[in-house]
């Protein structure tokens, strides 16, 4: 890698946007190891929102399940790359968003971290998604974002991790029941240290009760 110049702080819309043309050459294979076969459960027919859509990787995926799909996302750039793929996805952002019709689902892959106000978002998803709606949260482990280079700064933004058992308490807060805690590992082909064994992140799939605590 080229030596960078600065590291510089932005926003996550900021990074996105920078990131939006080449996110993809991330081989989907690396990206897939925040899934896991509970996100497409039984998915054919259902309204799904996606959090977080990025270039609409997940989207594109739950479409050819037969799910009716939209993405949300703060970064216009990444929402224009997952349109450029026929799919359906407005620039939002999670915190704002409102609509009439409810959804029967919700993902989000490795966009809570970016977001502070957890209490007001996970109430959001309560009220977007129908009762008994499913909720399904994946996310790193990371304690800091990851530096990424773009033309010779490394550029990175606010990171609000949590652990599962933090996503859990809000999640329950917010009237959801836990139905599955994944801890989620890489690869085999990813594996090159004794590190590399430890868990990368987590799958959280929750119910909506449609009753707060
Ligand atoms: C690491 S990318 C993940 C993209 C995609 N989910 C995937 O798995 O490939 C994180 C995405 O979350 C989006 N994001 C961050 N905060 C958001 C918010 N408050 N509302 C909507 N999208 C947000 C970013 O713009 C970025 O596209």
């Amino acid at each position: 890698m080229k030596k960078l110049l600065e590291i510089k702080k932005v926003s996550a819309k900021e990074k996105y946007d920078s990131m939006a043309s080449s996110y993809d050459n991330v081989p989907d294979n690396y990206m897939e190891q925040w899934e896991d076969e509970t996100i497409f459960d039984d998915v054919k027919g259902k309204r799904i929102l996606d959090i977080g859509c990025g270039t609409g990787r997940l989207l594109a995926k739950l479409k050819s399940y037969g799910a009716d799909t939209l993405g949300i996302d703060i970064s216009s750039k990444m929402v224009q790359e997952t349109k450029n793929k026929s799919l359906n996805a407005i620039v939002n952002n999670v915190l704002y968003y409102q609509t009439k019709k409810k959804f029967d689902i919700i993902t989000s892959i490795l966009a809570f971290n970016y977001i502070k106000e957890k209490k007001k978002a996970f109430s959001k998803i309560a009220a977007l998604l129908k009762e008994k709606g499913i909720f399904i949260l994946s996310e790193c482990c990371h304690k800091k974002d990851v530096i990424v280079p773009i033309d010779g700064t490394g550029i990175y933004a606010d990171y609000y991790p949590l652990s599962k058992k933090g996503y859990c308490k809000y999640l329950k807060a917010e009237g959801f029941k836990i139905k599955v805690i994944k801890d989620l590992y890489y690869k085999k082909e990813y594996r090159q240290t004794k590190e590399d064994e430890k868990s990368i992140g987590f799958l959280i799939k929750a119910i909506n009760s449609g009753k707060r605590n």
